[in-house]
């Protein structure tokens, strides 16, 4: 036992409490509206490319079903919604025309939460580029971070006067990596050298998006952010080749993006970078937005690193390892490493079990709960060291479509049939729900 005071059970003062979504994991309704298509469109239809060849077509119908989905939200007590914007529905071809159905919907969805008291938070990007964009380049073409400044700008006119919370982009790591890189994701392209090219021009529209919102007519209070995805990097033994591999994994896939953000500098040059670029990138955020599910293991294998599981930890079912304390480790080095980072959001954090119904209909979740309730209190002592953080959102409110994964992966705190539609809030969701309503954790 450590010696260390016990850190207390209640949150700072008007701690936010919120679940998470993105529009193409729960919307449906890719027709609806005068909707264009995505590269997510594109790819689900790839032979292979999706689990259970499983897409997005219908999801969780929230398009039609978000009234309902922010009712079950607000009387479990949360009270805030951060969810994405479908890009297609503004602007069906990723530029020039504008689609007012689609600016209309999401302007419906803003007013619903507003009358259930909930605040919105709004992601611009989580991954669905018009399939328009991509067809001209995609990422790895520089004109995109303008398309994206342009539509970013579209959708803060529309929306500005009512949304304060604003996160350019998600993961973009994600996009870029698993997108161009491995090409796991849409519109998935293997190539390092148009990979590299994305990862700056996603910084680069986050940047000229960052300079949009900030110039356009807001909200006072208005918050600008984005969010990274972060892990505790380690080497799997103390060889110096594992020792190696992990600081290459750790620069590619964290430094890569904050360094540029907070210091305003590549810790490896990139051929895309232009004069100016990083100047607009490192530009004062309001928040940075944390998504954090597990540790990272490397070793050095004979093909490259790799990431290996811990032994006798256990795991949910997409196999991470559940390790909360890395939340609060990732937290205080990032403290460390970045000493004028903003204020934080934790934006994502949650975990995928094989959720099935009773015969009585019930959901019992008791992993999910103990995941929550670990990650919690590791947040909890990350405050109390000292680590400014103004909220957390679960992922994610409705099970969902887990990218490549399909649906067979459940990461909600609310299970969804989706045959029926049917949605039933599982233990977790109360769980959560009475320890927002309390700002606190039971001890
Ligand atoms: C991060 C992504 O933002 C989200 O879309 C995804 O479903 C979760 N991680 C879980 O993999």
């Amino acid at each position: 036992m450590s010696d260390a005071p016990p850190v207390a059970d209640t949150f700072p003062d008007g701690f936010v409490w919120g679940a998470a979504t993105a529009a193409y994991q729960v919307e449906g309704a890719v027709d609806a509206d005068g909707r264009g298509q995505s590269i997510w469109d594109t790819f689900c239809r790839v032979p292979g490319a999706i689990a259970g060849g499983d897409t997005g077509e219908v999801a969780c119908d929230h398009y039609h079903r978000y009234a309902e989905d922010i009712g079950l939200l607000a009387d479990l007590g949360l009270g805030a919604y951060r969810f994405s914007i479908a890009w297609p529905r503004v602007q069906p071809d990723g530029s020039g025309a504008i689609n007012q159905k689609g600016l209309d919907h999401y302007r419906r969805v803003v007013d619903e939460l507003l009358v259930r008291d909930v605040i919105p938070s709004v992601t611009l990007y989580h991954w669905d580029l018009p399939q328009a964009l991509q067809d001209k380049g995609g990422w790895p073409a520089r004109d995109t971070a303008y398309r994206f400044a342009d539509y970013a700008a579209v959708v803060h006119d529309a929306l500005g006067d009512v949304v304060k919370q604003w996160i350019t982009l998600n993961e973009p790591k994600v996009s870029s990596h698993a997108g161009y890189g491995s090409g796991i994701h849409a519109p998935g392209i293997k190539d390092q050298v148009l990979r590299d090219r994305a990862v700056h021009h996603l910084l680069l529209a986050h940047g000229l998006s960052l300079q949009a919102l900030r110039d356009g007519r807001h909200a006072a209070g208005q918050q600008v952010g984005l969010t990274l995805d972060v892990s505790p990097v380690a080497p799997a033994t103390d060889s110096q080749a594992d020792a190696d591999a992990a600081r290459r994994v750790d620069v590619d896939s964290h430094r890569l993006f904050l360094d540029p953000v907070l210091h305003g500098t590549y810790p490896i040059h990139l051929d895309a970078v232009q004069d100016g670029d990083l100047g607009l990138i490192s530009a004062p955020i309001d928040f940075l937005g944390i998504n954090y599910y597990r540790r990272i293991l490397v070793q050095a294998g004979p093909t490259g690193d790799e990431t290996v599981l811990p032994e006798g930890v256990p795991v949910t079912s997409v196999n991470w390892p559940v390790q909360p304390d890395g939340l609060r480790e990732v937290l205080v080095d990032l403290q460390t490493t970045y000493p004028t980072i903003p204020p934080i959001y934790i934006t994502e954090n949650g975990a995928a079990y094989d959720d099935v119904p009773a015969d009585d209909g019930t959901v019992d979740d008791p992993q999910r709960v103990d995941y929550l309730h670990g990650h919690l209190r590791a947040l909890r002592t990350a405050i109390a060291a000292g680590v400014d953080v103004r909220g957390y959102f679960v992922w994610t409110l409705l099970d969902n479509f887990e990218w490549a994964e399909g649906f067979a992966k459940r990461f909600g705190i609310v299970h969804v049939d989706y045959a029926s539609q049917t949605r039933t809030p599982k233990t977790s969701a109360g769980w959560l729900g009475r320890v927002a309503r309390a700002n606190a954790l039971p001890s």
